[in-house]
């Protein structure tokens, strides 16, 4: 019987391709990445199966190209680069990769919340370019401390909520922000206090995004959000760059109308060395690691194939969006 077909925009884990090589007829995108879309376009047309990327726009057009496509499996917990509607209107199921993910994301946020606050990535650029000399008083080159500060948390959900555990360990009080408040118990366990959207961003010392990027999101975090902010405030990112307005946020950091961020994720992906804010010293800037860690992103490979096997088949993915 002929094997069925299996794209992947990107290279994935050699146990995973060999899991994958054994079932289906399997091409890897070699190239420029994130895949050109005349390229996907193309490629997408005769597969059963895809294996996609955070950076790869899977939107209607490239849904309608595909006459045979059963599953698109992403190697990502978020899939807002997916349309996911359109998908399943097409019958095409959609897997993603929650919870494998969760301590490794919420470590990053917490790695980048030290390092905002204790200037660890600023001072490591001082002394590269041999600073260190103009630094020595007692006043030069503080931080604060994270014991007593007040995070606040936006979405309480398997990431926010495991940042939280972090944060009660290091003695701050924590607030958080969700649709709906999580039960009475979570918020013992946690720690952690219920508030509006807008005494979140009042009241709180470091602010840290853990809501998908949506509609409702998009862009949440402007000009407007960043004056309401505690001057002294800092803006953590690990979810998706589109929750910020990046330009108010440059001129917020700029300004000191905030004292800083730290930012996983950006509006679009990669940024290179000329952005502008590689030019801004109260900023951190990761390139989107917040998976990457080799047990995580093994994982991730692993329910990627397990979501990709069972879709192209039929059936619903282990972790499913849409049905
Ligand atoms: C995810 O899985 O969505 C993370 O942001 C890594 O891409």
């Amino acid at each position: 019987m002929k094997k069925k077909r299996v794209f992947l925009t990107r290279t994935l884990h050699d146990f995973a391709l060999n899991e994958l090589k054994k079932r289906y007829q399997i091409e890897v995108h070699s190239g420029k990445i994130p895949i050109p879309k005349t390229k996907l376009r193309f490629k997408i047309q005769d597969i059963d199966g895809l294996i996609c990327f955070p950076y790869d726009k899977i939107d209607k057009e490239i849904i309608d190209a595909a006459k045979n496509l059963k599953v698109i499996s992403t190697y990502s917990v978020g899939f807002d680069h997916i349309d996911t509607q359109y998908a399943k209107e097409k019958k095409i199921r959609v897997g993603h990769t929650p919870e494998v993910l969760t301590d490794a994301t919420a470590d990053l946020a917490f790695s980048l919340l030290i390092d905002i606050l204790r200037r660890v990535s600023e001072g490591d650029r001082i002394i590269r370019c041999g600073r260190w000399q103009e630094i020595f008083g007692a006043y030069d080159y503080v931080g604060v401390d994270l014991q007593g500060k007040t995070l606040g948390i936006l979405g309480l959900g398997r990431i926010g909520g495991t940042l939280a555990k972090r944060a009660k360990a290091f003695d701050m009080k924590i607030i958080y922000h969700n649709r709906k408040a999580v039960s009475k118990s979570k918020e013992k366990t946690l720690g952690a206090k219920y508030v509006t959207f807008e005494k979140l961003i009042k009241y709180s010392d470091i602010i840290s995004i853990h809501v998908p990027h949506t509609t409702l999101t998009n862009q949440l975090f402007d000009m407007k959000i960043f004056k309401k902010m505690k001057k002294t405030a800092v803006l953590i990112n690990t979810a998706r760059g589109k929750i910020i307005n990046e330009k108010d946020l440059i001129v917020a950091l700029d300004k000191k109308i905030i004292a800083g961020a730290a930012l996983d994720v950006f509006e679009s992906e990669p940024i290179g060395k000329n952005h502008p804010l590689t030019k801004i010293q109260n900023v951190v800037l990761a390139p989107h690691i917040g998976s990457s860690t080799k047990e995580t992103r093994e994982k991730m490979a692993m329910i990627t194939v397990k979501n990709l096997n069972l879709g192209i088949n039929g059936k619903t993915p282990v972790y499913s969006v849409g049905y």
